[in-house]
């Protein structure tokens, strides 16, 4: 049955949750859910703006058809080519053989890639600063590429103050009735996952993402809506304002954030130890993560968060523990930068690690890594102690 919501009088929210899907993309694991966020509008000209993912195809199309009440679609604006919102694309074809697409030219090729389907005879090519009038309402198109894929266009329809953003400004998190930012709890409830969201998903494209936000500046825009996560109409500058700090990689919160990988506990004791003298010196709100059991997207997001980071490992093979190679592996690929860094080593014969964490931070950008790692040989002495004395006392001394 379907399930809609209504937006303003000729908008209609169409999209729907998926809370049995266990990894984002078969990687980010999703234990809250995701929404698959579709619109249709309802002017002389129908249009719908994106489909959804296959996961709640039946109810979508539910949707469609309860919202278009027998009316006929006539356009479909395609903003993202990633399956989650085009892969019912081709039923959507069979089921109204005669609407319009709409799309940049890079995701017309994209269809044809996914899908065997020549639609260049049915389709709208539109470039930046394009307009289509479907009757009172005129949708303004706006490209968007590289957030995050190269053919992502947002939409500004000028009548209704709405910006249709595609993937920017969405999260995970599967909506549970509430569909507003006013009519949730999203500081408190939503915004970890909007940010695990952005730095895993989006955080590679802060430069991109910079050319959208400078775009929708220009824009009056009275109601914000994702491909995921709440519509925003009350506050979208409390989501505006993060995305201006993660995209320019500046730091959330000042605030310290010990990241460690232990093999027996012995490097595991010196993050502990660090952690206690940084709150023996006022620190507030120290977070701690084991590399080895946390998950990388939920730690990629607190490195998006946090101003300073320690990176405790211990040396293996001769180089740097997997799962921190890992992490530092995916904070390269992802953009991190501008961050204060300090390094805590461990090898019962020969560490290594420090040396191997120094190299893959320096590929990263604006990286003020401290001198003088504090290297463990097995477990922690006295003297390594003094050494967490002092760097716990930097810290403080920029962050108290
Ligand atoms: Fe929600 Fe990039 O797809």
């Amino acid at each position: 049955m379907y399930c809609t919501r209504k937006i303003t009088d000729d908008l209609l929210y169409i999209g729907g949750s998926d809370r049995r899907l266990n990894r984002f993309e078969n990687l980010f694991p999703i234990p809250r859910g995701v929404s698959y966020n579709s619109y249709l509008l309802l002017d002389e000209k129908t249009v719908l703006f994106d489909t959804a993912d296959e996961a709640i195809g039946r109810l979508f199309f539910e949707n469609l058809e309860h919202g278009l009440d027998g009316r006929a679609l006539d356009y479909l604006v395609i903003h993202h080519m990633e399956p989650d919102h085009c892969v019912l694309l081709g039923e959507t074809l069979r089921r109204w053989p005669d609407v319009k697409l709409v799309c940049s030219a890079k995701a017309l090729s994209m269809i044809g890639q996914f899908f065997p389907l020549n639609v260049s005879d049915r389709t709208l090519v539109v470039a930046e600063g394009d307009k289509l009038s479907t009757g009172r309402h005129t949708l303004h198109f706006l490209m968007a590429p590289m957030v995050h894929w190269p053919e992502v266009m947002v939409t500004y329809d000028e009548l209704g103050k709405t910006l249709f953003s595609a993937d920017a400004f969405g999260t995970f998190g599967a909506l549970a009735g509430n569909l507003f930012d006013d009519e949730i709890t999203f500081d408190q409830n939503w915004m970890t996952d909007a940010r695990r969201y952005y730095a895993n998903i989006v955080g590679k494209y802060g430069a991109q993402v910079q050319t959208v936000l400078k775009k929708a500046a220009l824009l009056d825009i009275q109601f914000l809506c994702p491909l995921h996560g709440p519509v925003w109409r009350a506050h979208p500058e409390v989501l505006v304002e993060k995305y201006q700090k993660w995209s320019t990689y500046e730091p959330e919160d000042k605030a310290v954030l010990i990241l460690y990988a232990t093999m027996y506990g012995n490097t595991e004791n010196a993050a502990s130890v660090l952690a206690g003298e940084l709150a023996e010196a006022g620190v507030h709100d120290i977070k701690m993560y084991d590399v080895s059991d946390a998950d990388l997207s939920d730690l990629i997001a607190e490195i998006f968060r946090c101003s300073h980071l320690v990176f405790a490992a211990p040396t293996y093979n001769g180089n740097l523990h997997p799962k921190m190679e890992a992490l530092m592996s995916d904070m390269k690929a992802l953009n991190v930068q501008n961050r204060t860094v300090a390094l805590i080593d461990n090898g019962t014969w020969a560490p290594v690690a420090a040396k191997h964490m120094a190299a893959r931070l320096a590929e990263m950008k604006a990286m003020n890594v401290m001198e003088n790692p504090v290297s463990l040989r097995s477990s922690l002495t006295e003297v390594q102690r003094e050494s967490l004395h002092a760097l716990a006392q930097a810290f403080a001394a920029e962050l108290v």
